[in-house]
């Protein structure tokens, strides 16, 4: 069987298909606004434990890789888009002569590749760190010279989470970690190391139309390579700061045609005139820093990303409350995440607990908790409790 797709299903005629690459929580996070909207997702799952298979009806089963496996998940859908990186900028233009593909595939390379990125932001002058592309163990010590020690390497494709980031102090360090092959398609990318005092994200919408929303500046908080925590809007921000990070995502959606969601993450650096950004990466789908938008937007990443995917006017993208604080889900011991939710909701009736419907392994995001208020102290205070309770590190 490559195709679910239930007899007794009866889409009114008319009734949209958005086809989706990738069935992860992405895509699983996009169904109920696809319900909302009255629309049908069509999802691409490599298999059936993928957890946005248990709740889109219609799934095509094969590999990001095949042509073929793409026509079937583009057949009589309006749009297609991606929830992951993964899928090969030429298929999706050779799609996209049949159908709309957002983002295109020209644009999602830039996701994709890092050290694509990194020549296209210098190409338009925007703010990043020092980095270079080293080849061997040489260039990267040339660079290290240069940059200073640590250096930081990645691989430019492939990596995800924080695997593939390494922290490198010396040079034996640096012969350990280049002497790992790459994959086929990827080479490293040095970036000198960033003395951040905190790390941020914007996230904006683009339409067909070039409407863009843009979502407030959030501060994140990466642990292991892995966001943990986001408090929407960034605590510390000054106004000059969220003017500046707007200015860089709306121009980057822009330069780089996306059309629906992008994420930018960026740190925050002591600069000669007050704080300034640097860009660390971008992702164009919605994303771990806009999960507080399910409840506390007017519009959701996830809406407002098929709104823009299905060419619809966008909506609102403005915070409810003053304070929005999601906090992942990490698996640890607990395998029971149900059972744990009778204690969550008993001691925070406000709390939004979010369950992925993934097999629990260690290190891996399968939920997240967000509550929303005015006092940010207090809001992580409950808000990591749940996800600590959940994840089965505290019994009370
Ligand atoms: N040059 C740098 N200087 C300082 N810290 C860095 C640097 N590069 C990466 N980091 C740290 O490592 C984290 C992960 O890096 P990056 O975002 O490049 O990896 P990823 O695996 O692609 O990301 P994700 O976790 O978003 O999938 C960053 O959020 C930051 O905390
Ligand atoms: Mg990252």
């Amino acid at each position: 069987m490559n195709r679910q797709f239930p007899e007794h299903s009866t889409l009114p005629k008319g009734t949209p298909t958005v086809a989706v690459v990738g069935a992860g929580q992405l895509a699983r996070m996009m169904q109920p606004a696809a319900v909302h909207l009255g629309i049908q997702l069509r999802v691409l799952a490599n298999d059936a434990v993928e957890c946005a298979v248990a709740v889109v009806p219609d799934v095509i089963f094969g590999s990001a890789d095949d042509v073929q496996v793409l026509r079937e998940l583009c057949a009589d859908a309006i749009a297609l888009t991606v929830e992951h990186e993964h899928v090969s900028s030429d298929l999706l233009d050779e799609l996209n002569a049949s159908i709309p593909v957002h983002p295109s595939g020209s644009a999602l390379g830039f996701a994709r590749d890092k050290a694509a990125l990194r020549v296209k932001l210098t190409q338009l002058g925007m703010p990043q760190p020092r980095w270079s592309v080293v080849a061997d163990v040489q260039a990267a010590n040339e660079f290290a010279a240069e940059a200073g020690w640590p250096i930081v390497l990645k691989p430019s494709r492939g990596g995800y989470d924080g695997r593939g980031v390494f922290i490198i102090r010396d040079e034996q360090q640096l012969a350990e970690v280049m002497g790992e092959p790459l994959r086929a398609d990827a080479v490293w990318v040095a970036e000198e190391f960033v003395p951040f005092a905190r790390e941020v994200a914007m996230q904006v919408v683009r339409s067909p139309q070039g409407q863009a929303v843009a979502y407030p500046l959030v501060r994140t908080l990466q642990r292991e390579g892995m966001c943990a925590e986001v408090v929407a809007p960034c605590p510390e921000s000054s106004e000059a700061l969220n003017e500046q990070a707007a200015e860089i995502v709306l121009t980057l959606a822009r330069d780089l045609d996306v059309v629906g969601a992008l994420a930018v993450e960026m740190y925050v650096v002591d600069g000669e005139v007050g704080e300034a950004l640097l860009i660390n990466e971008i992702a164009m789908r919605p994303h771990n820093s806009g999960h507080w938008t399910i409840e506390g937007a007017i519009t959701s990443q996830f809406e407002n990303h098929l709104r823009a995917v299905l060419d619809l006017p966008l909506g609102d993208p403005s915070p409810r409350q003053p304070y929005a604080v999601m906090v992942n889900i990490i698996g640890g011991d607990a395998d029971n995440l149900h059972y744990a939710l009778l204690h969550c909701q008993a001691r925070d009736p406000q709390a939004k607990i979010h369950i992925y419907g993934k097999a629990v392994r260690p290190g891996r995001k399968i939920g997240h908790v967000t509550v929303l208020g005015a006092n940010v102290e207090e809001l992580l205070e409950r808000a990591r409790h749940a996800a600590a309770y959940l994840r089965g590190d505290i019994d009370e």
